[in-house]
């Protein structure tokens, strides 16, 4: 069967979405997407975020809209048996990559089987980390003419705290592009109309969404921060606010930052990102802005989160991916190979 959307006239009918992956950033964008009853969405919640919503919902606390209480999605499924005789126009997965523990085509199971009778939808991967599209690319590809599965750089500030409840910062934007295996074989038309409809819905929503026409290239510079601000984070076991409270441990901090991030620069010069998609100064911009914006924040990035509950963070796809980059290519990160092998849980 081919996988192709149709032409979605979202403002006239709400778009269809399937939600795979009901931790925060998944619940922000199935609000959002809701908010102005562009799309209805189903969310796939296992057993505690399930109890909750039956019981009171869950109540998002943000920056930008305030406080939302007792929110409930369109339909909420426990298993995807459940949405096999339903077509969706996109299934947004937002998990957190962590392949080692569960590949995206085994998460997504009975869905590209031939149980599932509908036309494939267009997958928005709605996740951190490098090359988190490939197995459900080649999954959907082996079975289905050619795929369309929307890469994200994703930039947010949210989570989920003790008590159940979303937290979420002032904004949220995504820049999105189509992933391929041979990244210079042009978009065809149904993946092209996919992504822009899906821009059109992300920004008729409220937010903020636009095409690049590098989506790599945009999520290595996305990820820069993570692998470097987030995994000496994880390390130290300290958030960038926290860590600043120290000037001296605060220099030393930044001084290891930009030393990976110096040496990723490295890895993305060599894999063709040159100055006009990763600037020679980001790593500088990113130490500024760490060094500025998170002073007394109480943003913890999502790796030291996970590392304080004791669960599978996205080391892999963060900072595993780029350093096999770079060993594929014999170059040399001593930093970055340090910070992976010292990181709890590596
Ligand atoms: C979580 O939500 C509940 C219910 O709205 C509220 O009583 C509680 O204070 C919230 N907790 C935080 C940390 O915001
Ligand atoms: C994230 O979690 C921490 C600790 O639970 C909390 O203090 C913070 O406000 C949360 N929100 C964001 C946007 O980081
Ligand atoms: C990655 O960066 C985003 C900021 O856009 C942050 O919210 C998230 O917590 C980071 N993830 C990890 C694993 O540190």
């Amino acid at each position: 069967m081919s996988s192709t959307v149709t032409a979605i006239d979202f403002e006239n009918k709400p778009a269809e979405v399937l939600l795979v992956g009901f931790g925060a950033v998944g619940i922000i964008y199935a609000y959002l997407l809701e908010s102005k009853k562009l799309a209805r969405v189903t969310c796939l919640a296992r057993a505690k975020k399930y109890i909750r919503l039956q019981e009171r919902g869950i109540d998002i606390h943000s920056k930008k809209w305030g406080v939302i209480t007792g929110w409930r999605p369109h339909r909420v499924v426990q298993s995807l048996e459940e949405v096999l005789d339903s077509s969706f126009d996109y299934c947004i997965v937002s998990t957190k990559a962590v392949p080692e523990v569960l590949t995206t085509p085994a998460l997504l199971g009975p869905l590209l089987t031939d149980r599932y009778h509908h036309p494939q939808p267009a997958y928005v991967l709605l996740q951190n980390g490098l090359g988190v599209e490939a197995d459900l690319y080649s999954a959907l590809k082996g079975r289905y003419d050619e795929p369309t599965v929307i890469s994200c750089a994703l930039y947010i500030m949210t989570n989920v705290t003790a008590e159940g409840n979303v937290s979420h910062g002032t904004f949220e934007r995504i820049l999105v592009g189509i992933y391929k295996e041979d990244p210079s074989i042009p978009d065809s038309p149904a993946q092209e109309q996919a992504m822009h409809t899906l821009v059109k819905l992300v920004t008729k929503s409220g937010s903020e969404a636009s095409v690049t026409p590098n989506i790599a290239a945009d999520k290595f510079r996305k990820n820069l921060w993570n692998a470097s601000v987030g995994m000496i984070s994880s390390l130290l076991g300290l958030s960038p606010s926290e860590c600043a409270c120290d000037e001296n441990a605060l220099d030393t901090a930044m001084a290891i930052v930009h030393e990976m991030m110096t040496e990723l620069m490295v890895v993305a010069r060599a894999i063709g990102y040159d100055e006009s998609l990763i600037p020679s100064n980001t790593p500088d911009s990113i130490v500024m802005e760490t060094r500025t914006k998170l002073r007394g924040t109480d943003f913890v990035p999502s790796a030291l989160l996970d590392v304080r509950l004791g669960i599978p963070f996205e080391l892999e796809v963060i900072l595993g991916y780029p350093l096999r980059e770079a060993q594929a290519r014999q170059l040399s990160t001593p930093v970055c190979i340090s910070t992976l092998i010292l990181i709890p849980g590596s």
